[in-house]
C-alpha cells in the first residue's frame, strides 16, 4: 500500500472514503458529538441523521459508511471505544477496520482525518504512526495462490489539516519510518505464509541471500556437509529425516553506532513440523507450514535493521530444518552432540526445535560473543496453553533485556508476557544418558522446560527467549477475536517488537 502525508483537510481531498472516528458515548449521551461538525457538514447531515438514529454509538469495531452525494467519495467512521481505554493499539485497529471495510468495495484511495485520531494520549506522530501500521497490516492478504482478488483500498493518505498542518515535517518522517517497518511484516508474512513444498531450508537461504545482496549484509550459508564439519549434531539430526537437507543461515548488519554493542536475533526455521517418528496427529498438522516464522521475523528484523539503520550490530541467525519421519530421521532414544559439546538425549522427535536451536545458539555465542542473544521460535505448545493464541511468552535471564523487550511490546502493541525460568525448571530437562534430554515423560510446564534447555547453549549471555507459538500466526477459529490488522496466516509477530527494541534500547 502506498502511504502519502498531505496538509489539507481530508475532505477537501479526492479521494474514494475519508476515515474518521469517534469514542463511545454513554448510554444515557444522546448528544451529537461536537468532534464530528465537520463530518456531518460533509455528509450534508446524513451522518446527524444516523446519530439520531442510534445506527453510530462509537463502540469498538462499528464501521459506519455514510455516502457523500455525486462524485463526492464516502465517510467511514470507526468506532473507538472508551475515551479512557485509547491508546495508539486503539489507532492501529481502527485503520485496519476502516481499510477491511472497504476492501471488494470500489474504494482504492482513502484518506485518514489525522485530527480524529489525535488525544492527550496519543499525539499526532504516534497516531499517523500506529496508521500507517494498521492500514498496511489490515490491508494484508496472502493472494500468491488466488487465481482472482476482490481489490482493495491501494494508497492511503494521512491528511493533517489545520489541526496539524504545522506537525507537517515530523509527520511525514514518522510516516516515512514506519512505512518501512510496516512493509517489512508484509514481506515477512509472505514469505511466512509459503508452505512447505516451496519454503524449504535451501529457499530460506536463498531468500536471505538475496536480503543480503540488496541491503549489503554480509550471509553465510552452511549446508549439510559444512554443518557436520563445524559439529551441528542437533541440526542435521532434525533435518535428517527430510530430502530437503537444513541450513543454518547467519546475517550481519555492521551496526549504526560506532563500536556499538552486538544483538544477536536467533530464529527457529522448521520449515514444516510433522513430529518426525513421534508424529503428530493429522488436524491442524497443516499449521506447521509455521513453524519456520521465528526464523523469517530473523529476516524481517535484519532487513528492517539495515533499512532504518538501528544503533548495534545485529546478528542473525536462521535454524532451518524439515521434521519428517523417514528411513533417514532421528529417532526417540538418539544422542545427538550439538555445536558447543553438549549432548541432548531425543526422546521425542516432536520437541525438535529446541534442538535446532541448540546450534544456532551455541555457534552465536561462541563465534561472535554477542552482548545480547534473543531467541524467537514457535517452540511449544505449552505456551498456547499458557498465554492464547495472542501473547508470546518471555523468558529471559537479564533484568534490562526483559524490561527492553516489555517497553517495546508496549509500544509496538505485539504482546508478551514474562514467565519465571527457576532451578526446577533447570533440573527437569537433566538427562539419564547425556547432558539434557529435549522431554520429560510429564506435561509440566512445557514451556519453561523449554526455556531450561536452550539455556544450556547461551553460556552466561544475558538472552531472552521469546515463545511465539501461538502468536506467529492466527485461524479461522480466532481470528475474528485477534486485534483488525492481523489477518489468517502468519502475522509477522516479533517484526515490530524486536525492531523497536534496537532502536530504542541503551547503547550502553
Ligand atoms: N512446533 C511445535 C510447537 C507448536 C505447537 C507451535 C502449536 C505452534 C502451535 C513444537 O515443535 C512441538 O511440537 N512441541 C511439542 C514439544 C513436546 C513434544 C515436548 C509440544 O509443544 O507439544
Ligand atoms: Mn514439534
Ligand atoms: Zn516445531
Amino acid at each position: 500500500m502506498k502511504l502519502l502525508v498531505d496538509r489539507r483537510d481530508a475532505f477537501a481531498s479526492a479521494s474514494d472514503a475519508v476515515v474518521s472516528a469517534l469514542y463511545e458515548r454513554g448510554e444515557k449521551d444522546d448528544t451529537f458529538p461536537r468532534t464530528l461538525a465537520k463530518e456531518d457538514e460533509a455528509t450534508r447531515g446524513a451522518l446527524k441523521a444516523a446519530w439520531a438514529r442510534k445506527e453510530v454509538r462509537g463502540k469498538r469495531r462499528e464501521v459506519t459508511v455514510v455516502h457523500r452525494g455525486a462524485n463526492q467519495g464516502r465517510l467511514v467512521l470507526v468506532g473507538l471505544g472508551a475515551r479512557e481505554k485509547y491508546s495508539a493499539e486503539t489507532v492501529r485497529r481502527a485503520a485496519a477496520e476502516a481499510v477491511k471495510a472497504l476492501k471488494g468495495k470500489g474504494a482504492r484511495t482513502v484518506a485518514f482525518r489525522l485530527a480524529a485520531f489525535v488525544t492527550e494520549a496519543v499525539d499526532a506522530e504516534a497516531a499517523a504512526r500506529a496508521i500507517v501500521d494498521g492500514g498496511t497490516l489490515g490491508g494484508y492478504e496472502f493472494v500468491k495462490y488466488k487465481s482472482t482478488t476482490e481489490g482493495g483500498v491501494e494508497e492511503s493518505t494521512v491528511h493533517l489539516g489545520e489541526e496539524f498542518a504545522r506537525n507537517e515535517a515530523a509527520v511525514k518522517r514518522a510516516v516515512a519510518h514506519e512505512v518501512e517497518i510496516a512493509e517489512t511484516v508484509v514481506w515477512t508474512r509472505d514469505l511466512a505464509n509459503l508452505p512447505a513444498d516451496t519454503a524449504t531450508p535451501e529457499r530460506l537461504a536463498a531468500e536471505a541471500v538475496a536480503l543480503g545482496k540488496e541491503l549489503g549484509l554480509k550471509v553465510t550459508v552452511f549446508d549439510e556437509e559444512k554443518l557436520a564439519e563445524m559439529g551441528c549434531g542437533g541440526i542435521l539430526a532434525v533435518g535428517g529425516g527430510s530430502a530437503h537437507p537444513p541450513r543454518m543461515v547467519v546475517l550481519e548488519y555492521a551496526g549504526g553506532a560506532r563500536r556499538g554493542r552486538t544483538v544477536a536475533v536467533v530464529g527457529k526455521g522448521i520449515t514444516f513440523d510433522s513430529g518426525g517418528i513421534s508424529i503428530k496427529p493429522a488436524p491442524h498438522m497443516s499449521d506447521m507450514k509455521f513453524d519456520k516464522s521465528g526464523a523469517v521475523a530473523v529476516l524481517g528484523i535484519l532487513r528492517a535493521a539495515a533499512t532504518l539503520k538501528v544503533p548495534p550490530r545485529v546478528v542473525g541467525v536462521m535454524c532451518c530444518a524439515e521434521n519428517l519421519p523417514s528411513g533417514t530421521a532421528y529417532r526417540p532414544g538418539d544422542v545427538v552432540r550439538t555445536f558447543n559439546g553438549k549432548t541432548i538425549e531425543v526422546l521425542n522427535t516432536d520437541a525438535e526445535g529446541r534442538v535446532v536451536l541448540s546450534d544456532g545458539l551455541g555457534y552465536v555465542t561462541q563465534h561472535y560473543r554477542p552482548d545480547e542473544i534473543i531467541d524467537l521460535a514457535t517452540l511449544t505448545g505449552a505456551q498456547v496453553v499458557a498465554l492464547g493464541d495472542d501473547t508470546a511468552g518471555l523468558v529471559a535471564n537479564d533484568e534490562k533485556l526483559a524490561q527492553g523487550l516489555l517497553a517495546a511490546s508496549a509500544a509496538t502493541g505485539e504482546p508478551i508476557w514474562r514467565m519465571p525460568l527457576t532451578d526446577y525448571h533447570r533440573e527437569l530437562v537433566k538427562s539419564e544418558v547425556g547432558d539434557v534430554r529435549n522431554s520429560i515423560e510429564i506435561p509440566l510446564a512445557g514451556m519453561l522446560t523449554a526455556a531450561a534447555f536452550l539455556e544450556n547453549f547461551v553460556g552466561s549471555t544475558p538472552w531472552a527467549h521469546l515463545d511465539i507459538a501461538g502468536a506467529a500466526y492466527t485461524t479461522v477459529s480466532t481470528r475474528k477475536y485477534q486485534p483488525s490488522y492481523q489477518n489468517v496466516g502468519a502475522t509477522g509477530f516479533g517484526v515490530r517488537l524486536v525492531t523497536r527494541y534496537l532502536l530504542d534500547a541503551p547503547r550502553a
